[in-house]
């Protein structure tokens, strides 16, 4: 009997806070590229002390509204830079996506010796900062 290949599992990494079109062409064009796609989502603290960033939604309401999206398979957090190689590792991952944002960065190109490493392009005029902003003006 023939066996079913293995699935094409596909990691991305982010803060996804404030979830908007953005993100989620981000993550439907990564999840097109596989069969499943596992979320790195970066916890409160990583936030903090690495990305300087204090998110509006915490991690579990911003896990929350990653896992009701019908392209994203699972959530794990990310809590370290250096975790990555061990998690390609653990979701026996075939390719890892970044937006283009992150193109070159020595954050991920090393992991180009162990999967396939992708960056696709920002969706223009629109990011977590800019809605912030936005709403500030609004008030
Ligand atoms: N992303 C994207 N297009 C956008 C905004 C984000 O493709 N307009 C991608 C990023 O490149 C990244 C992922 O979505 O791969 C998560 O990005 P994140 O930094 O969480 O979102 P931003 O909106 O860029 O947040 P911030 O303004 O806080 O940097």
């Amino acid at each position: 009997m023939k066996q079913n290949p293995k699935p094409k599992i596909v990691i991305t990494y982010g803060t996804f806070d404030i979830l908007h079109y953005g993100h989620i062409r981000l993550l439907e064009r990564a999840k097109a590229l596989g069969d499943r796609l596992y979320v790195g989502l970066s916890t409160d603290e990583f936030c903090a002390q690495e990305k300087n960033k204090r998110p509006f939604y915490g991690y579990d309401f911003r896990k929350e509204m990653l896992e009701a999206l019908r392209c994203v398979d699972q959530v794990f957090p990310e809590e370290t830079w250096q975790q990555k190689a061990n998690d390609v590792k653990k979701y026996h991952t075939d390719i890892v996506v970044m937006g283009s944002d992150w193109a070159g960065s020595d954050r991920f190109e090393y992991l180009k010796n162990i999967c396939k490493v992708k960056y696709l392009s920002r969706t223009p005029d629109i990011s977590t900062t800019e809605i912030k902003k936005r709403l500030g003006k609004n008030k």
